[in-house]
């Protein structure tokens, strides 16, 4: 795992912005896995800044977010499908048909998330995915106690999350309970993770991601199995890391360390 503390949301964002720039120039037919909530709004404001200043291409680009409520329909303020519509897609050149987005409203939920799970890997799997944490460590909606290895499938909230996410709506009571969301081992099987965080209320929850044992209580510390994930946390989310000195040590050596460090 590489842990990269930046000094600010705008550095994060950029340092996060970064990688999926470099991924698609790599690869421009890659497959991004996307995440919602506040986290990643300053990386989707930074993508289409590239994209309208510096021609970054997503013409050949596909994605599939991790989640989205159930019962909403995609035209909802609230839904994930409409937050991804306004604060990403329609401001960058994705076609329409290469945007997967667990569907909140659908006659077979189980049906659904099969095929799901089949059209990422007739997509060639996620070859970069990004992530945000929970206050409760959950990534995506895997909540604590979700198997490790869970595909994607409908979850009941925890009620933490319900309480984080009534902000967005206008009484709690229309907070939904159940959502679509990817599994932890969905969520695995990406060739390369990014997980954002920042602001002091994740700092607990990224402290035992990283440093804590590997646990279905803290969903987010199964990234602790994957080869290739990285942190990029603000100074205030990484304000409870026991080995920050080391990780930052790490980050200051990298431009002379040996060419696979
Ligand atoms: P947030 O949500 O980015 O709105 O804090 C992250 C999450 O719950 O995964």
């Amino acid at each position: 795992m590489e842990i990269v503390i930046c000094d600010s949301y705008e550095q994060m964002s950029k340092a996060a912005a970064a990688v999926v720039a470099q991924t698609l120039n790599r690869k421009p037919d890659a497959v991004l896995g996307l995440a919602t909530g506040s986290t990643p709004l300053g990386l989707y404001r930074e993508l289409i800044r590239m994209h309208r200043e510096e021609g970054l291409d997503f013409s050949y680009v596909t994605t599939f977010n991790l989640d989205e409520y159930v019962g909403l329909p995609s035209d909802h303020p609230q839904s994930y499908h409409y937050f991804m519509r306004e604060n990403l897609f329609k401001h960058i050149n994705i076609p329409p048909q290469n945007i997967h987005i667990p569907a909140g409203t659908t006659d077979n939920y189980r049906a659904f998330c099969d095929w799901y799970e089949r059209r990422i890997k007739e997509c060639g799997k996620i070859d970069l995915q990004v992530l945000g944490i929970g206050a409760d460590g959950h990534i995506a909606f895997n909540e604590p106690g979700s198997s490790l290895g869970s595909r994607t499938r409908i979850k009941t909230l925890a009620k933490q999350t319900i309480e984080d996410n009534a902000r967005f709506f206008e009484r709690p009571e229309d907070v939904p309970v159940y959502a679509i969301t990817m599994g932890v081992g969905t969520i695995l099987e990406a060739r390369r993770i990014i997980l954002l965080a920042n602001g002091e209320n994740k700092a607990e929850a990224v402290a035992a991601a990283i440093e804590g044992p590997v646990t279905s209580m803290c969903t987010a510390s199964a990234l602790q199995l994957h080869q290739d994930v990285t942190f990029f946390l603000d100074r205030a989310a990484a304000s409870r890391l026991k080995m920050i000195e080391y990780y930052e040590w790490i980050q200051a050596k990298r431009p002379g360390a040996p060419p696979s460090a």
